[in-house]
């Protein structure tokens, strides 16, 4: 893994002076960009063409798929974990090799998310989806090797020198992402639709039951990359509890910002097809409470998500200009 240990060297640019004052959205698309070169930079060292000491070889086609599926996208979850990690003063480039786990299982469900079987989607970030670009077989293993890159990550010493910080770390996001988190929650997704159901029409839920669906496909690992930050710096359970919550009104907040986006958005600005989410009989509060009732509930989560953060006072302006974004974001 030294190729990874020599990318956080790449990554040290990251450090900034954290703001005592209520950061402006300039300041949190200036954090953000900072985190994605951050990013972007480690993505180059995992991935490059010279195989580990315990791999025989890379091969060329899988690896491109690899960096196709990784190109792109705001890196919010990253971004999630340096500033929760900073509450704690975790020195940011060992909290960004941490977040670059969680990058890497959200590539993988986007790749997935749109193969034919499931959204049967050809547009993502601007670009046609990985298994158009390639092909089905391809997407699907390029999607595989993600997602166990992550779990190699979690594994190595650069992360956290103790083994049991490690552990927990990949507890928690295997749970995330698995059964009771991103995996379930595509399940009852595609159930929703009434794909599995004998007359194919789209189950008619409550709201709670689409919160239950949206808290698990997209918030789990939205909320576990803020927790993530809190074990990172061996935070008090209540520290670890108040990032919870807010991690998950974020979580919630942002599958509503999306599902609104993909209601209301414009395809070029997006970089994905608009629209697809009536067509498909997707459960979402849009199409439950309309566009309006859809705006008020995000916005009370965003008050939600901030409410969460008073026991960090200042120290956590970024994560509430975080929170804020999602009211405001177009793609
Ligand atoms: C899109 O996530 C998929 C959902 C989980 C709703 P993002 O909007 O974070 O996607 P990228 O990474 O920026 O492309
Ligand atoms: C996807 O939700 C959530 C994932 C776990 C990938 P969507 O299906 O709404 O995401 P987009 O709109 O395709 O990005
Ligand atoms: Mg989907
Ligand atoms: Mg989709
Ligand atoms: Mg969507």
């Amino acid at each position: 893994m030294t190729g990874q240990v020599s990318a956080l060297d790449l990554a040290a640019g990251l450090g900034h002076g954290r703001s005592v004052s209520a950061e402006t959205p300039n300041a949190f698309a200036r954090r953000l960009d900072v985190v994605t070169a951050a990013v972007e930079a480690q993505l180059m060292s995992l991935l490059t063409d010279t195989p580990l000491p315990d791999e025989i070889t890379r091969p060329a086609r899988l690896l491109s798929a690899m960096r196709y599926a990784t190109t792109g996208g705001k890196r919010l979850r990253p971004f999630l974990v340096v500033e929760s990690a900073a509450l704690f003063g975790v020195p940011e480039k060992l909290a960004l090799f941490l977040g670059m786990a969680f990058e890497l299982v959200h590539c993988y469900s986007l790749v997935h998310d749109d193969l034919p079987p499931m959204d049967d989607d050809d547009l993502r970030r601007g670009h046609p989806t990985v298994h158009r670009a390639f092909d089905e077989a391809t997407a699907i293993l390029a999607g595989d090797a993600l997602l166990t890159l992550a779990f190699d990550l979690l594994a190595n010493e650069a992360v956290h020198p103790d083994a049991s910080v490690r552990v927990s770390l990949v507890s928690l996001l295997s749970r995330a992402s698995g059964l009771g988190g991103m995996a379930g929650g595509q399940m009852l997704d595609l159930e929703a639709e009434g794909r599995f159901s004998t007359d194919h029409r789209p189950l008619s839920l409550s709201p709670a039951e689409i919160e239950r669906i949206q808290s698990m496909k997209t918030g789990a690992i939205l909320t576990a990359a803020c927790e993530a930050g809190a074990i990172l710096g061996q935070a008090t359970p209540a520290h670890r509890q108040a990032l919870h919550r807010y991690g998950r009104a974020f979580g919630f907040a942002f599958q509503i910002s999306d599902d609104l986006i993909d209601a209301e958005g414009d395809e070029k600005t997006v970089g994905k097809h608009v629209g697809k989410d009536a067509t498909r009989g997707k459960a979402t509060l849009v199409s439950q409470l309309g566009i309006a009732e859809a705006r008020k509930q995000l916005s009370t989560l965003i008050v939600e998500a901030e409410a969460a953060l008073s026991p960090f006072d200042t120290k956590a302006a970024m994560l509430i200009s975080a929170a804020r974004f999602l009211a405001t974001r177009n793609r």
